[in-house]
């Protein structure tokens, strides 16, 4: 089987060419290549080829509340996003605390075949906080899990923690710390400042994110382990980034599109697809944030893509369940915050969606250049595009989108894993 994508700019860059897939590679990159008999066309006239897209941070909710999303939802939202790989977080039910579980993300992932789906195994057992899973096992299975994270919950004992970063040192795999004093953000439910007093929300404070981010990269420092944060939402937290990595330790972090783009000033209306952990900060943590992303002191965009159904969200603010969707919508969020503005070229935005993310975890076959030989794992963009976000036409199964009605800029318009079509169109091929 082949494909030919006809009239792209690779990276966005240079003049319009032909790419030629065949067999799951990139065969050939030039200017009016022909298409060999059978190969299926897609023309991209002036469109962008970037390598495929890799989340770090999804919520796909299989198993135990497929009722909001499952491994075939959240894979059609995927690859409609310009996925080729997501990390399916470890908060389901039952928890991905053990190979029984980590094995069937994988598994079903693959038998949908959208996207790679990688399970994240848990840090703790049913995220307890307690008792460290056995990371080996999960590593060693079919799914070899490389990424561990209580996301939804911190790894808030610091003794817990720092075996957590010695033990994944040994087996040569990622913590993700998802970065909350808990004793800080008892009965929080919204970024705590003026806005939150005004509208008499419990505050969850900067300071409850930046300690435990404090903390880590010093355990980290000391136990010669790498740490990945999970969605930086505080100028603060931009600092202390800055600082450790100054200083040398090893330490990766990822932004979200919300927090790029929204702020506080939106729960006014006290709507609850406003409500997230971490919460929206302030117009002044957004901006820290997106320039932290251009310079490269926050590595990459991750979604937190996460799924509620409508009854979780449309209820008083302080009971929402907090979440966003974000694998359909995070291109147009970060074209629209980061590209429009002039802080991401489109290489960059290839660095900091696709080659970054791979990196970090270490996948081999993403992220990779747009060349011949490679694995074609690629997204179309049209960077001309706009589209009106509409939650219910979203492929995800629920419509917790906080860019409900918005116009976008910037659409993807093809998606391929490994040299197969996952996504054209704003659909997924029959
Ligand atoms: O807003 C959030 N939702 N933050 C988390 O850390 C967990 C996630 C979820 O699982 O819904
Ligand atoms: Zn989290």
């Amino acid at each position: 089987m082949s494909v030919l994508i006809r009239g792209v700019r690779c990276y966005g860059e240079g003049d319009r060419v032909d790419v030629l897939v065949q067999d799951g590679q990139i065969a050939e990159i030039g200017a009016d290549l022909g298409a060999p008999a059978g190969c299926d066309v897609v023309d991209a006239p002036g469109q962008v080829l970037l390598p495929g897209f890799v989340d770090l941070h999804t919520h796909l909710r299989e198993p135990g509340r497929e009722y909001t999303e499952d491994i075939e939802t959240g894979s059609a939202a995927a690859a409609l996003g310009g996925y080729t790989a997501v990390f399916a977080m470890a908060n389901t039910d039952p928890v991905a605390d053990s190979p029984v579980v980590t094995d069937h993300v994988w598994q079903r992932g693959q038998q949908v075949g959208l996207v790679d789906v990688h399970p994240v195994g848990a840090v703790t057992v049913g995220l307890g906080g307690t008792q460290l899973t056995e990371m080996g096992m999960m590593a060693a299975g079919a799914a070899g899990v490389r990424m561990f994270s209580d996301d939804g919950v911190c790894v808030a004992d610091p003794l817990v923690m720092r075996r957590a970063l010695e033990y994944a040192t040994g087996l040569g795999v990622l913590i993700a710390q998802h970065a909350e004093e808990p004793r800080l953000t008892v009965g929080s439910v919204a970024h705590e400042g003026p806005n939150a007093a005004r509208l008499g929300l419990a505050g969850w404070p900067r300071v409850a994110e930046e300690s435990i981010v404090a903390r880590d990269v010093l355990l980290a420092r000391d136990a010669g382990a790498r740490l990945h944060i999970c969605h930086a939402s505080t100028a603060g937290t931009v600092e202390l980034l800055k600082w450790a990595k100054a200083q040398g330790i090893s330490v990766t972090a990822e932004v979200t599109p919300h927090h790029l783009m929204l702020d506080d000033s939106r729960l006014a209306d006290y709507d609850g697809r406003d409500r997230v952990n971490p919460p929206l900060r302030e117009a002044a943590d957004a901006a820290a944030l997106r320039q932290a992303l251009a310079d490269g002191v926050i590595d990459c965009v991750a979604t937190d893509h996460a799924p509620h159904a409508e009854h979780e969200k449309a209820c008083e603010f302080a009971v929402a369940r907090p979440g966003m969707l974000g694998l359909e919508t995070a291109l147009s969020v970060v074209v629209a915050t980061m590209v429009a503005p002039g802080l991401l070229s489109w290489r960059d935005v290839a660095r900091v969606m696709s080659e970054r993310p791979a990196q970090i975890v270490g996948l081999p076959d993403q992220g990779r250049p747009l060349e011949v030989g490679e694995p074609a794992n690629l997204t179309v963009v049209d960077p001309e595009a706009s589209w009106v976000v509409a939650g219910d036409r979203l492929a995800s199964r629920s419509a917790n989108t906080p860019y409900e009605a918005m116009t976008l800029p910037g659409a993807v318009t093809a998606t391929l894993l490994r040299g197969r079509v996952t996504a054209r169109d704003g659909k997924i091929p029959a």
